[in-house]
């Protein structure tokens, strides 16, 4: 039964979906629902949402946890509601504010069920959503399930659904996104398997409550916000247990513009959970982080000790396992000299996918100045044209961009002022030709590794040239998309 053109994948997954047959004897879940100055609209409409599409054997409760809200309408409004609603409902007030972090885990520390699913404060979960999650866990006691996480728009609300990839990160330690690879797509069946993920991209999901103590939880060490999501996911790849993205698993959340709310202390807790993170889990590894960040290097990240012995209790492998065996896409700057510098004479890379590289803002295409392109040619935006010549980037194992024989993209030292990307002899060192798509958003950004930054092009009299630049999606000149053959 072939699934219908439009939009051919969602539907075609949405279709096999609903065919799916659940076992019926499914583990009955506590959803865990923390908030803090949430809207009342948003949040009732999560609540609601999950009452109106669990069925009713499979929920075993509710626990919505307050980090301590000052809003009026979280008040007595909030719980008198709560109360008339489902009996099951159990609201906890954190006498103050605890951060994100530890609000999850005093809601895990008073869920009962077997399983615990996470959801944020401002989603909509969908037809069925619960089930294939629960399914595999049942499964795989050792799984964390992650629902495929669809947007709503925080302007009008419309609900849209996400393309499937997987999670990622790079060295400045955020979270992005990876392309699953070509043929996942080629047979429909393949659709609504699980697919492995070495991160996931927040904090929804689905685990084994016994389990997830087991291993650690989460790091009451964290604060308010951030780097949990990457935490989480080294720990349980490293210490024994997995992350799958489950197709058929739909919830909707709200993306908003900004940040919603700053820390207590006003600090950056990103920045300081970032290198508690990297400082337990990823070993020598976390050199690159400090390339990227040098402000981490010197920060003041609290007391470590409890999770290097719950590392060394739980007898975690090593992150350079996850990098190789969980992670191979990432790029590891410097460190593998993939290939020499003088390339054999017949040297043959082996590209993964080519096509020309549009840019979103401008409708123009990554061409070189020079109409044969030469080594050291600089590069431009200019008319895309199939026909021509020089304008399918080939990508290449080494991540390199290919645009003619032995010359990639360079960023050059693209990260000072005034110094543009061009051609250079493609090194295969994984340092200026490293390029890796990243997106947030629905918009595609090139994003090279070795500076932590992103393709930007800058209009320099009246042409364009190419440059580095702090990733932003404020900057709509850095979206680019590649247009595959
Ligand atoms: C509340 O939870 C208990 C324990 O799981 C269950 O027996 C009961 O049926 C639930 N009540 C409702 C209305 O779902
Ligand atoms: C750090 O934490 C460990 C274990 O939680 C504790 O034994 C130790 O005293 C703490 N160190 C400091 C300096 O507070
Ligand atoms: C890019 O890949 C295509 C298809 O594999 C190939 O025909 C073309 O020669 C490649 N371009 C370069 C510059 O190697």
């Amino acid at each position: 039964n072939r699934c219908s053109k439009r939009n051919r994948i969602y539907f075609c997954i949405v279709c096999r979906c609903q065919a799916e047959k659940y076992r019926s004897d499914l583990p009955k879940a506590s959803i865990i629902i923390c908030f803090y100055n949430e809207a009342w609209s948003t949040l009732i409409r999560t609540v609601h949402s999950v009452l109106n599409r669990t069925p009713a054997q499979l929920l075993h409760e509710i626990v919505l946890v307050d980090d301590a809200s000052e809003l009026a309408h979280l008040q007595a409004k909030l719980a008198e509601y709560l109360w008339s609603l489902h009996p099951n409902i159990t609201l906890v007030r954190l006498p103050d504010r605890q951060g994100l972090i530890r609000a999850r885990l005093y809601g895990a520390h008073v869920a009962t069920g077997e399983v615990l699913v996470f959801l944020d404060s401002h989603c909509e979960v969908n037809k069925q959503w619960l089930e294939p999650l629960l399914a595999k866990v049942a499964d795989s006691r050792r799984t964390i399930a992650i629902p495929v996480i669809d947007m709503i728009n925080s302007g009008t609300f419309e609900y849209k659904e996400s393309s499937l990839v997987k999670g990622g990160f790079n060295w400045g330690m955020h979270y992005t996104w990876e392309h699953l690879p070509q043929d996942y797509f080629k047979d429909e069946r393949s659709y609504i398997e699980p697919i492995e993920t070495p991160t996931m991209a927040g904090g929804l999901f689905a685990v084994n409550r016994q389990y997830f103590r087991e291993k650690g939880e989460y790091d009451p060490g964290l604060d308010t916000w951030g780097g949990e999501n990457l935490e989480i996911s080294f720990r349980f790849w490293q210490c024994g247990g997995r992350l799958e993205i489950i197709p058929c698993s739909r919830v909707g959340h709200v993306f908003r513009q900004r940040r919603p709310y700053g820390s207590p202390g006003g600090g950056d807790s990103m920045l300081r959970n970032s290198v508690r993170v990297a400082r337990v889990w990823m070993d020598d590894y976390i050199q690159y982080f400090f390339q990227v960040q040098p402000a981490a290097a010197s920060i003041d990240y609290g007391n470590i000790t409890a999770r290097i012995d719950l590392r060394k209790k739980l007898e975690c492998k090593p992150f350079q396992w996850y990098l190789r065996i969980i992670y191979p896409e990432q790029v590891i700057p410097d460190k593998d000299h993939g290939r020499s510098r003088n390339l054999p004479p017949k040297y043959k890379a082996k590209f993964k996918r080519g096509g020309p590289i549009k840019n979103k803002e401008t409708g123009l295409c990554i061409v070189s100045e020079d109409e044969v392109p030469v080594r050291n040619s600089l590069l431009t935006l200019g008319s895309c044209d199939i026909q021509k010549k020089y304008q399918v980037w080939n990508e290449t194992e080494d991540k390199e961009l290919m645009l003619v024989y032995n010359l990639c993209l360079d960023a050059q030292d693209g990260m000072r002022k005034n110094v543009y990307a061009k051609l250079g002899k493609c090194d295969g060192m994984k340092r200026t030709q490293a390029w890796v798509w990243s997106i947030k958003n629905y918009v595609y950004q090139l994003y090279n590794p070795t500076s932590g930054k992103c393709l930007a092009p800058v209009k320099d009299g009246d042409k364009y040239h190419l440059t580095l630049e702090i990733c932003t999606l404020n900057n709509k000149l850095s979206a680019f998309m590649m247009e595959e053959r």
